[in-house]
């Protein structure tokens, strides 16, 4: 059986002002329904493991409350806590470390990040299902790629290599014959015209001593301290993302293109997509607009009033007594704002 750990101790930035630094985007309902995209994640995961005692969730101190709060069912033992965020090269290194304490070095682990959405579950656990077989047969780390739908610098692109043959129930799979994560723009356009490329689903299914060995290999520095020290040694494990540490060094990824429906809620627009389609319901504002299109409205509270005369393809988002006004094609851009308020007296 696989034993999921999710990955829950990022900023999503992006969300602001709906996400802060004790309310990230995990904690948010984005998607429509009523369960938060932690408790979602959580609750996709449960349908295709065995039950809350083999859930794992590492996240960073200063959102333990909250998790635990989110997640009630948790055991303890399975939350695991860093205390400080340093990406999630050591997040991953230190939870298999520890996934591999107490279900041995053979247990299969799969990695998923908190933030998104699927749309098929049947799909997802037969796709997982075919992954932990791979996994196990061949020692390798196995990827789901996304076919990509525009030249985005935000994700991973996995350049699709040999065929390796079907796992599961008829899912194929080729070996990674390059990894690139977050390319420049030039870069990611040429990646999609040839064709060759899926995007990085952010998911990854492996056995816990391939990844140890591979660790051990591309990324001594990380995983060597924390085997030694545990989490004492957080403080000096350098801070990095496991796509550059690990996937873009490795010899030993596959990937397996993804069928069951995908979204990153990585900002705004996310929403504004899923919208289109059939998750609707984001708790909208009165609004009273016109000649307003395209745009999207989004409110903490139902008094709220918002009016638009004239609008084209924005974005604006009422918290308290924040507001955001931003262009629908300029949402990645909240993080640099931040940084200046950040640097405000
Ligand atoms: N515990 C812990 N600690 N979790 C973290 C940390 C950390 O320091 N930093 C991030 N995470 C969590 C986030 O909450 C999220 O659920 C997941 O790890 C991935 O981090 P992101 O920061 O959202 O990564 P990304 O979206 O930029 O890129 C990754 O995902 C893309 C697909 O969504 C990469 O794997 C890309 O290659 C991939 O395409
Ligand atoms: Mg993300």
């Amino acid at each position: 059986t696989l034993i999921p750990v999710i990955l829950a101790g990022g900023k999503g930035e992006r969300f602001w002002p709906l996400s802060r630094r004790s309310r990230p985007k995990q904690f948010l309902c984005l998607d429509g329904g009523d369960r938060s995209l932690l408790q979602a994640t959580a609750d996709r995961l449960l349908a295709t493991s065995s039950g809350w005692e083999n859930l794992w969730v590492v996240t960073a101190a200063h959102l333990e409350s909250g998790m635990q709060a989110q997640l009630p069912e948790l055991p303890d033992a399975n939350l695991l806590v860093e205390p400080e965020g340093r990406d999630t090269a050591p997040a991953l290194a230190w939870s298999t470390l520890e996934v591999a304490k107490r279900y041995g070095e053979d247990a299969v682990l799969g990695f998923f990040p908190a933030d998104h959405w699927i749309a098929d579950l049947d799909i997802f656990q037969a796709t997982l299902a075919a992954a932990a077989e791979m996994a196990v047969k061949d020692d390798v780390i196995v990827t789901l790629g996304i076919a990509p739908a525009y030249a985005s610098t935000g994700y991973g692109y996995i350049e699709q290599g040999d065929a390796l043959g079907e796992y599961g129930e008829g899912y194929p799979a080729y070996k990674v014959s390059r990894f690139t994560e977050k390319p420049d723009r030039q870069t990611a356009e040429e990646f999609i015209q040839s064709g060759r490329f899926s995007w990085n689903g952010g998911m990854f299914v492996f056995k816990a001593s391939t990844v140890l060995q591979e660790l051990e290999k591309h990324a001594p520095e990380i995983l060597n301290p924390l085997k030694e020290k545990g989490i004492a040694a957080y403080g000096e494990v350098p801070k990095n993302s496991i796509d550059y540490a690990l996937m873009e060094k490795t010899t030993k990824a596959t990937v397996m293109p993804v069928k069951f429906g995908w979204d990153d809620l990585g900002d705004w627009g996310a929403i504004d997509r899923l919208r289109k389609s059939d998750a609707p319901n984001v708790e909208l504002a009165q609004h009273v607009g016109l000649d307003t299109a395209g745009s999207l409205l989004y409110s903490t509270s139902d008094d709220d009033l918002i009016v638009t005369i004239g609008m084209e393809d924005t974005v604006i988002v009422r918290d308290g007594n924040v507001t955001l006004v931003v262009k629908k094609d300029r949402t990645q851009d909240i993080k640099q704002v931040l940084k200046t308020l950040r640097e405000m007296p």
